[in-house]
């Protein structure tokens, strides 16, 4: 077998006693109640709700959005009409909104059961589209639903105790491993490390290998995380802690990581190929970029986690300046990494889990790429 085939093996052994058949019906039910949540949200325009043509910017003004978040409910309206419960009436215009009933709401338990997510992510995400009224208007922040009393419980459920994030986290494990034990010198950075969902694994799995000489960088742009990262990983002697901001100029020298790790992180590069650029360079003669991405659009995260990325409370959202410019989409697909990772220098291995596999509805991939 293949270093990316042992790898692949890992992740889906991960996620053996999980039923992986019906995944994209479950996913589907996400989207459908979060759709339901959107319509509900955007029927606080009582216009719209009788029957009336508006605008994006008549339904904003109706809602009462922030500069910041204009962009999620521009994305709405338009992820509305796309699925046929609004009509576009063809001079920017949007009519005929269609909402459901309450009752409806109750289909997210079962689909999240069946996807692996733990029960807090139920109540997280049917808090926030209750909320999504005062969301839009920065009445309430995301984080102080994701983080009640600074609790990381829903957002390791999001990012990691779920059957996409277990198989993906695994795989990136399995790679970081293989490569590192081939690799002569081994100075790990990982970039946007958040709660540690992906480096938990990833440090384990280093731990058991008894790798000697890692030295490995815990960073993300924001400190609310280093000092909970510092705790819980104390035991580590090898690992470090710092700031790094993937859209800045970095104050390190060129080629001073062997590998870099970047797990849900990289969609928030406003410009995917300059970002690209600048890890390329980060890194050493043969090193290597370890991604974790999603790689569609999931319409429940359009109602809770994407208030995360409308950048700061009173400002402007930075827009994206490159080929996303102008759609308010966020996510890359599977193939627009590849072909950025390739127009950036990379070699790029195979996208694990492949296509075609039972995991393939969940859409999330881990990506290797080679200077
Ligand atoms: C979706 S979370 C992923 C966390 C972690 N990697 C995981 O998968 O468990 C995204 C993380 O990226 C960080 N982040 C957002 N923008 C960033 C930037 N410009 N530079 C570095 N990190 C960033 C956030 O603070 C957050 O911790």
């Amino acid at each position: 077998m293949t270093s990316f085939e042992i790898a692949a093996a890992a992740g889906m052994d991960a996620v053996r006693e999980h039923d992986l058949t019906n995944l994209a019906v479950h996913m589907r039910r996400l989207d459908e109640t979060a759709l339901l949540g959107i319509a509900r949200a955007v029927s606080a325009d009582r216009a719209l709700a009788a029957g009336e043509a508006r605008s994006a910017d008549e339904v904003m003004h109706a809602l009462g959005v922030v500069p910041r978040h204009r962009w999620i409910v521009r994305r709405w309206l338009r992820v509305l009409a796309e699925e046929g419960k609004l009509t576009a009436v063809g001079d920017g215009r949007y009519r005929n909104l269609v909402t459901g009933g309450d009752g409806e709401f109750t289909a997210f338990d079962g689909a999240r059961r069946a996807l692996g997510y733990p029960p807090e992510l139920t109540g997280f995400f049917l808090e926030c589209i209750a909320r999504l009224p005062q969301l839009v208007r920065d009445e309430v922040s995301v984080q102080s639903i994701l983080f009640p009393d600074g609790d990381f419980a829903t957002a390791l459920g999001t990012y990691s105790h779920n059957i996409i994030s277990t198989c993906t986290n695994r795989v990136a494990a399995v790679l970081v491993r293989q490569i590192l034990t081939a690799s002569p010198s081994r100075r790990v950075l990982e970039v946007g490390a958040g709660i540690g969902g992906t480096t938990a694994g990833v440090v384990d799995e280093l731990d058991a290998a008894g790798l000697s000489g890692v030295d490995y960088e815990f960073t993300d742009l924001s400190r609310f995380f280093l000092v909970p990262a510092a705790e819980r990983f104390a035991d580590r002697p090898w690992m470090r802690f710092g700031l790094f901001d993937i859209n800045t100029e970095p104050d390190r020298r060129e080629g001073s990581a062997d590998l870099i790790i970047a797990a849900n992180v990289l969609h928030n590069a406003h410009d995917v190929d300059v970002v690209l650029a600048r890890l390329r360079g980060l890194l050493a003669p043969g090193g290597h970029l370890v991604i974790i991405e999603s790689c569609r659009e999931h319409y429940q995260v359009m109602t809770s986690m994407q208030f995360l990325m409308s950048g700061r409370a009173g400002e402007p959202r930075h827009e994206f300046t490159d080929f996303r410019a102008g759609t308010d989409r966020i996510f890359l697909t599977e193939h627009e990494w590849v072909d950025r990772l390739t127009a950036a220098g990379f070699g790029v291995g195979p996208v694990l889990p492949g296509a075609g596999g039972p995991l393939a509805p969940l859409a999330q991939h881990v990506f290797t790429a080679r200077v």
